[in-house]
């Protein structure tokens, strides 16, 4: 673990432009730094970094973020590997956090079942090829199933005796003590003493963490026999977590990020296969059904995911729950449905690798049409259940992430619903402004013990994640009328926000003196006394900060902790707008950023306008508002109520007008 003041001096000696500078060729141009984007393919430099603000962003694609995040995905680092690489480069020793006794021992013990599960690997392997038994009955079934050699290798396939104990006490000769063998599963001991092996006449496959450590095994037996198990696993211990690891990611990793895709199956020989039929981009969770962890481990290589159905429509319709995690996740799904009877392993080896590239080619559509058709199929007119459909599809649309694909969604979906798109897309729009409030007014608490405990514990696994909040990254479709004026105040609060104003004040006794506030004071102080909030979210928490600093007293308040922020959306709008405005030419000779210093009157005259447009606007709402509740009022007194309260609105409305004007003469 690293220490809190660890990390602060890493990133305080961090220059991201420098770091940037190792994988991206660039050219500094005015303040910033520009050059051709990592993160797709560009032949016009589009990816900009700015020291200053310590943020890359790159306008062709929209990625953007700090220089943790930049090494995160494009090194995949772990949070703490980010870190780590940062130290090292600018020589700052690293503080790990004192371990106890207890942890050291934890993790000598650690160190002990990863090297008995090595060992365990490389026996099983040798005996596939050297055993007679091994060949005889082990390779001969994998070669039955028709994988080569290369694959078996590649993937450490191997093969454990038919005996009750051949692998314990050829372990325990090697040294290997009763502990780390009951520890991994690999040896089951019954009281009494007596001891065997988990694993006996069967097939083996060992699960490889992403850095390629063995932690477990999958042993499938070779017969048909129904009264034994198909497949038996190592249970969970310090090292291994199934529900952390996807079966074939080591293997798959390199193929998933080159082609920015992944396949997901269901089992472990669907792998293999898909493996060596040339899809290397594909993944199993482990025989248990879809984790977050899993997901968020994916996430780290891409975000396109195809999921691989074979099986009855009620296998599928259990298998749609996971998806939704995948959506939350901000994964783009699609999905190929393979033909009756068949699974990606036995389709690839009836038809060869040709047709299974083409048919998967050729058999993707959208998860959530896909999902849609087979809901719809059981309706058969019935509109209760029509409606539970419509429910559930409201719902997994509102898990997607991007506005233009959720869009596209609302337009298929309605038509495959029979309902209007209005309809269906204000019932999206519900569902997501409801959890968008939701997940901005009870983020976690950071001080929350439980939560606390749960990521130490998450730091000590061997695969570290990067410490995520779960993210919401909906934007909501509903039409804010004031938005533009909520995006230009936030804007000037990020970019300017420190800067120093001198402004006439009135003094009590009537005169007027000159006092200096910063920008942000200016705009905090005068949208709070009018109690006036932002309909948008995200401007409301970056203003709240702002808010509560200034009533703290703070005055200089660095727009990075918003770059920074747990929040994936206050992070994407800050990243936004503090770049907002540079303009690159086509051919490269200028750069312009119109957030240059202003001067300070064009400044004031900046803010004052922003507030008075930002309050005639919401004026203008209220006004609205007012107009279209005037139909339903049946009451008189009611009626001459509402018109009284708009007439004070107009009247504040053309003081602001006033004021308005003033600005400008
Ligand atoms: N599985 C398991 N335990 C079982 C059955 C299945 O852990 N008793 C897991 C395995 O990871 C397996 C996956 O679920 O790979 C899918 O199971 P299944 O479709 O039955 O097996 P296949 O992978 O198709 O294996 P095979 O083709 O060898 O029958
Ligand atoms: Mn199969």
């Amino acid at each position: 673990m690293i220490g809190q003041d660890t990390i602060q001096r890493i990133m305080d000696a961090t220059r991201i432009e420098e770091v940037i500078g190792e994988f991206v060729s660039m050219k500094k141009r005015g303040t910033n730094y520009v050059g051709c984007c990592p993160f797709h393919n560009e032949k016009t430099p589009s990816f900009s970094v700015s020291p200053s603000k310590g943020i890359y962003k790159c306008f062709g694609c929209g990625e953007s973020g700090n220089v943790v995040g930049f090494l995160m995905k494009h090194e995949h680092y772990t949070y703490p590997e980010a870190l780590r690489w940062l130290a090292k480069k600018y020589n700052i020793e690293v503080e790990e956090e004192q371990l106890s006794e207890e942890q050291i021992e934890r993790n000598n013990e650690r160190d002990a079942l990863f090297h008995v599960s090595e060992f365990a690997q490389k026996y099983f392997a040798t005996l596939l090829y050297e055993d007679e038994m091994g060949v005889a009955v082990g390779l001969s079934y994998f070669h039955n199933r028709g994988l080569t050699d290369k694959v078996i290798k590649d993937f450490g396939l191997g093969y454990c005796l038919d005996q009750w104990d051949g692998f314990t006490k050829y372990a325990k000769t090697n040294g290997y003590s009763d502990n780390v063998l009951e520890k991994t599963g690999l040896t089951i001991f019954k009281e009494g003493g007596k001891s065997f092996d988990r694993f006996r006449g069967r097939v083996m496959f060992p699960i490889y963490s992403v850095s390629g450590r063995v932690l477990g095994f999958s042993g499938r037996i070779l017969t048909n026999d129904k009264k034994q198990a198909k497949y038996v696993n190592s249970p969970d211990s310090d090292i291994y977590n199934k529900s952390h690891i996807l079966y074939g990611l080591y293997q798959a990793k390199n193929a998933i990020s080159r082609l920015d895709k992944c396949y997901l199956v269901e089992g472990n020989i669907d792998v293999i296969s898909m493996y060596q039929s040339g899809v290397e981009n594909t993944v199993a969770s482990c025989g248990t059904s879809l984790t977050i962890e899993q997901v968020r481990l994916m996430r780290r290589y891409t975000k396109n995911v195809t999921v691989l159905y074979d099986g009855d429509k009620a296998g599928i319709k259990a298998a749609f729950r996971a998806v939704n995690m995948l959506f939350e996740e901000g994964m783009h799904v699609r999905v190929v449905l393979f033909p009756d009877g068949d699974d990606p392993d036995s389709y690839a080896q009836k038809y060869g690798s040709t047709q299974l590239q083409d048919y998967l080619r050729d058999n993707e559509t959208n998860f959530i049409m896909f999902k849609t058709k087979v809901l719809l199929d059981e309706v058969k007119g019935d509109p209760i259940r029509k409606a539970e459909v419509l429910n559930d599809i409201v719902r997994t649309i509102s898990l997607v992430s991007d506005l233009l694909e959720r869009a596209e969604y609302v337009r298929q979906c309605a038509s495959l619903l029979q309902i209007s798109e209005e309809a269906l897309q204000n019932e999206v729009a519900k569902t997501l402004n409801r959890k968008l409030y939701e997940n901005l007014n009870h983020k976690p608490d950071p001080n929350d013990k439980d939560l606390a405990d749960a990521q130490t514990q998450g730091e000590q696994q061997e695969e570290q994640k990067p410490a995520e909040q779960p993210q919401s990254q909906v934007t909501p479709f509903m039409i804010n009328p004031a938005q533009s004026q909520e995006i230009k105040i936030v804007s000037l609060l990020l970019n300017y926000g420190n800067e120093l104003l001198s402004v006439d004040v009135t003094n009590e006794e009537g005169k007027t003196e000159k006092e200096n506030y910063t920008v942000a004071q200016m705009i905090v102080g005068d949208l709070l006394a009018d109690e006036l909030t932002f309909a948008d979210p995200v401007c409301q928490t970056i203003f709240n900060v702002y808010a509560e600093k200034i009533e703290n007293g703070e005055t200089m308040i660095d727009p990075q902790i918003f770059t920074m922020h747990d929040n994936e959306q206050v992070r994407k709008f800050a990243t936004d707008n503090l770049m907002v405005d540079y303009h690159i030419s086509d051919n490269w000779s200028e750069m312009k950023h119109i957030y240059v210093p202003m001067p300070e009157d064009r400044l004031r005259e900046d803010v004052t306008e922003s507030i008075l447009t930002f309050k005639m606007k919401k004026l203008d709402i209220k006004l609205n508002e007012l107009d279209r509740q005037f139909p339903y009022l049946t009451d008189d007194n009611e009626k001459l109520m509402l018109i009284a309260q708009k007439m004070s609105l107009w009247k504040i409305k053309q003081q602001l007008g006033q004021a308005l004007n003033r600005v400008f003469c």
